[in-house]
């Protein structure tokens, strides 16, 4: 197959391209330099921050709940990856109880998040209550604490969440108090059933006004969360249109989608997180750019390119939110997961998220303690892998470097000038270089 085509919707990203792995190095390499992510919006929209004359335009952040809040990427997990509209309250205490007896916890992992196809109906009153699959939300939430972990959950602004459930619009004030109430410590915030609010299906769309419901929506939730006292990190979803990165601090987001939805391959994985390049600028403590969830363990790529997953979310200083069904991990899929020393890159305090250098498989991460994460992809999956050269003034080294190899758990001692290692098809050699 040799066209590559990129289909763009108003507010949800579609991207196709080709199969064959070569190819799909083709279409990165255009993808990620055409800068997609700046030029599919309407240029009426970027015209600023329609949403200053609501929040202060101070800078990311400015409009946080807590400093602390996310002040390193979150982690943990995310039903809908593996369960979709099928999870239940037993599928989520067997991943919470999973994520302690597993090590995850201990590695790091924190957030238990249900997402969609939990709600019920409303009451009278206006009340959500959850659907019989989820008896007793504040019971569920009292178990996952119990264990030492956070409780996070799933809405929409629009009157329907993308499975056609409940969401919170006109509901936004009472919905943050139940869920304060339920003990909730994250919400995902998924546009979906706005968008017929913003009427971007009307003949002849104002794009200028859907914009500003949208961003309005979001800012209307970060506020009830305010109001309601309780601190939950605001994950915002909305596949990265209208530049979420430029705006998504000022509406309260801590974490905001980039990409349209994963999916459990190779090609999905690998055209959101080689695309990342140039939105680093976006991120840092309390407000993190999200290329979406971790497919590792959910069987549908190699464990090499689920290494490289796991490398690449970690030099992006990427959310890690697992999507696999914790309660059966194999050996493989757990030592990805609980790598400490990657994950170590991930939550580096300093917050910076690691850009490409160059040639498209080198990615580097400044860390806090002055040493650099390098990850060096082979990402040819149909081809013989090849060598691939680091240049050590490349990444500011002069001189002699201590480099260890974070996935052989390896001090490869003292270097100077280069490295060249050949990383397997589709996988990754991960190393911090430090002086
Ligand atoms: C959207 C989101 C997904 C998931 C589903 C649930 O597609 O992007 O991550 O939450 O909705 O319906």
């Amino acid at each position: 197959m040799s066209s590559t085509k990129r289909r763009v919707r108003w507010f949800r990203i579609e991207i196709t391209a080709p199969t064959s792995a070569k190819s799909i190095i083709r279409h990165l390499e255009s993808y990620v330099e055409s800068s997609m992510f700046r030029i599919y919006a309407p240029s009426s929209l970027k015209a600023g921050l329609a949403l200053c004359l609501l929040a202060s335009c101070a800078g990311p952040g400015s409009y946080a709940q807590s400093s602390e809040l996310a002040s390193t990427p979150p982690m943990g997990w995310n039903s809908w990856n593996h369960f979709a509209g099928k999870v239940t309250d037993v599928d989520v205490r067997a991943a919470a109880d999973a994520m302690v007896s597993s090590g995850m916890r201990d590695a790091g992992y924190l957030y238990v998040n249900v997402d969609d196809t939990w709600q019920g109906t409303r009451d009278e009153k206006g009340e959500i209550h959850p659907n019989s699959r989820f008896p007793d939300m504040k019971a569920l939430s009292d178990y996952i604490h119990s264990k030492g972990l956070k409780f996070g959950i799933y809405s929409s602004p629009g009157p329907k969440t993308c499975a056609g459930f409940e969401g919170s619009y006109q509901h936004e004030e009472q919905d943050a108090k139940t869920y304060a109430g339920w003990g909730v410590d994250f919400l995902k915030y998924d546009l979906c059933g706005l968008r017929t609010v913003m009427g971007i299906y009307d003949p002849q769309p104002d794009w200028k006004k859907a914009s500003a419901i949208m961003r309005e929506a979001y800012l209307k939730m970060h506020k009830a969360l305010l109001k309601s006292g309780r601190p939950m990190v605001y994950s915002i979803c909305q596949y990265g249109s209208d530049s979420v990165w430029e705006w998504g601090a000022e509406v309260g987001g801590n974490l905001w989608r980039t990409t349209d939805d994963i999916s459990d391959s190779f090609r999905s994985m690998a055209l959101i997180g080689f695309s990342q390049a140039g939105l680093e600028r976006y991120a840092g403590p309390g407000h993190w750019n999200d290329p979406d969830m971790l497919e590792i363990g959910n069987g549908g790529m190699n464990s090499d390119e689920y290494r490289t997953q796991m490398s690449l979310w970690a030099i992006l200083a990427a959310p890690l939110l697992a999507g696999n069904d914790l309660s059966r991990m194999d050996d493989i899929t757990k030592s990805i997961l609980m790598n400490k020393e990657v994950i170590a890159v991930d939550q580096d305090k300093l917050g910076t998220q690691g850009t490409r250098l160059g040639p498209l498989q080198v990615w580097v991460k400044p860390l806090s303690d002055g040493s650099k994460a390098v990850a060096l992809f082979n990402f040819v999956t149909d081809d013989v892998p090849q060598p691939i050269t680091l240049r050590l003034k490349d990444i500011g080294f002069d001189g002699l470097v201590n480099v260890r190899d974070l996935w052989a758990h390896k001090d490869l001692g003292l270097l100077r000038d280069s490295y060249t290692v050949t990383p397997p098809k589709g996988g990754v050699v991960m190393l911090r270089v430090g002086q």
